[in-house]
């Protein structure tokens, strides 16, 4: 019995899309080169690594927030959209990285972080000091005999009441920390504002960025009265239950303007959603066609390494996109979870299932975002001490996925050194001494290794034309085996500890972990994804 899924329309003119099948790496900028040695990496660093990503087969890099910033949510509280922070370098260094990656056809998507600002935005500024200014953020008298309590109920993200007090005794609203007030987008000049960041980013130097990351896009909008939830475990149902917060229907209007805006511009720029939505559905009307092009499926994200839990979450992904003819978008990692290796078990059980994870994503329909040293295996890092982490949600207690500083660990690029090849001395987070062994020197022309796994497979991914956007069949396999079909090929995947005998579907193409073929029948070893030739 197969089963026909198409993944997204696919007349011919989608076809040819490139955002519909693109693999797209994310460059957590402090963490991925230091040019200048000052432990933070930036935006030189990141231009001069380019060919590595052209190399690698990258079609486009997102690139985390850059821009001026006190930095107490790692950029993501930005104080001055249109300037470029001086830890990561300069506008004219932004320029550059753009030529030098159109010129090696790479696209750059640039985040952009529309929910809140920084406490030192000159609009918060202006805002404390009272007055109209203050209709561009969320201030409310508390409750209580004397306001001291927070207006409603909700909680921050990173932990704690998502109300600060101000001096004169009223309450700003704060979805994360209390650094980043969350801006009122029932106010015009907000959504001026954020039109005029945009066209800046989309003709900077000529030909611009190529698309946004749009941070909290689903958080914009607020439920009308700011109604109480009524519950304290408000962090653990984000994701699965729509709160007053999150997922409101008047942010869609938001992203149908800001398509509109896009596509005002040649060469096909996108937006893609950062939405934790309820389910698939929810999720799917950030890709609308007249909304945005992307959102990240973050149900994939948070699916365990089980056979039948993953076959249900990428029918589920699929139909739910198929039904507004937007691809998919896999993701495995980013710099706010667990690294995959780590989630799937850590060691050497959590990297074969990496591996093998990495194939099946490559091998879906739609686009795919890498995270970036995913292609290295990295693990979590989870020894850091105390001292040296700077993640909000460490300092607030309970945090969206825990503590954030250990997927953010910097890339090692060569097996020694002081903080292996990423900048001239030290990072701004210890590597552990085990990543010289992780790095892309010491991985690179290893057939076995995973950084030449990503990179046959990247390659692989654009030769053969039956992958990417397109439909896909599920073919019958043994419990705890996945085994589905594309044009010319058909990928399997044994989620079990232990090898599985299967009937050879095909000529082989690529193991994360070699499949042994004895006429027939072949011996798929345990935890592993082969794909075949048909
Ligand atoms: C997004 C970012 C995360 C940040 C948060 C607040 O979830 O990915 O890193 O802390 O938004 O801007």
């Amino acid at each position: 019995m197969t089963q026909q899924l198409t993944g997204a329309a696919t007349t011919s003119g989608a076809r040819t899309r490139w955002w519909r099948d693109a693999v797209i790496y994310q460059v957590y900028v402090r963490s991925f080169a230091d040019s200048d040695g000052d432990g933070i990496g930036d935006l030189r660093g990141i231009e001069e690594r380019l060919p590595y990503l052209a190399e690698l087969g990258a079609d486009a890099v997102w690139l985390t927030p850059f821009y001026a910033s006190p930095q107490a949510d790692g950029g993501y509280d930005v104080a001055d959209y249109r300037v470029v922070d001086p830890l990561f370098g300069t506008l004219d260094d932004a320029q550059s990285l753009l030529r030098t990656a159109h010129r090696l056809g790479l696209r750059v998507i640039v985040d952009v972080v529309p929910n809140h600002t920084s406490d030192r935005h000159v609009w918060f500024r202006e805002a404390l000091a009272g007055g109209p200014a203050r209709a561009r953020y969320h201030f409310r008298p508390g409750r209580g005999p004397e306001g001291e309590l927070p207006p409603n109920d909700w909680q921050s993200v990173f932990g704690g009441p998502a109300w600060t007090r101000v001096s004169d005794g009223s309450w700003y609203l704060h979805l994360f920390a209390p650094e980043q007030p969350d801006l009122n987008w029932e106010n015009p000049e907000v959504r001026a504002e954020f039109d005029s960041v945009l066209r800046f980013w989309l003709e900077l130097g000529g030909r611009g960025v190529d698309g946004f990351r749009i941070d909290v896009a689903h958080g914009m909008v607020k439920a009308a009265g700011l109604p109480d939830i009524g519950t304290a475990e408000q962090v653990r149902m984000i994701g699965s239950q729509t709160l007053p917060f999150f997922d409101q229907d008047g942010v869609h209007e938001i992203h149908r303007s800001w398509r509109t805006l896009l596509d005002s511009y040649p060469g096909e720029r996108i937006g893609v959603a950062e939405a934790w939505a309820p389910s698939a559905e929810r999720l799917a009307l950030y890709v609308r066609p007249d909304e945005l092009h992307q959102a990240f499926n973050f149900q994939f994200l948070r699916c365990r390494w089980d056979a039948a839990a993953m076959r249900t979450v990428v029918d589920d992904s699929l139909a739910a996109t198929a039904s507004v003819g937007a691809p998919t978008t896999w993701v495995l990692s980013n710099h706010d979870v667990v690294r995959h290796v780590t989630r799937y078990g850590g060691g050497a059980a959590g990297l074969r299932r990496a591996r093998a994870a990495a194939l099946l994503m490559l091998a879906l329909p739609g686009s795919v975002y890498l995270y970036q040293g995913e292609e290295l295996g990295l693990p979590e890092v989870t020894d850091l001490p105390d001292e040296l982490r700077e993640d909000p949600s460490f300092f607030r207690g309970a945090g969206q996925d825990g503590l954030r500083d250990g997927c953010r660990v910097p890339v090692p690029w060569t097996d020694e050194g002081p903080s292996y090849g990423f900048g001239p001395g030290p990072g701004w987070l210890p590597q552990p001494e085990s990543w010289g062994a992780y790095s892309v020197g010491a991985q690179t022309g290893d057939p076995g290794s995973t950084l030449e796994l990503y990179r046959a497979a990247l390659a692989l991914r654009r030769r053969l034309d039956g992958l990417g956007d397109g439909p896909m069949s599920w073919l019958e396999g043994p419990p705890g085996v996945l085994v589905f079909t594309r044009p010319g090929f058909v990928c399997t995947v044994n989620t079990l500890p232990g090898a599985v005998e299967l009937r050879v579907p095909g000529r082989p193409l690529l193991s994360s972990a070699a499949p042994d073929i004895s006429g027939e029948s072949v011996r798929v070893p345990g935890d592993s994804c082969t794909w075949w030739a048909i």
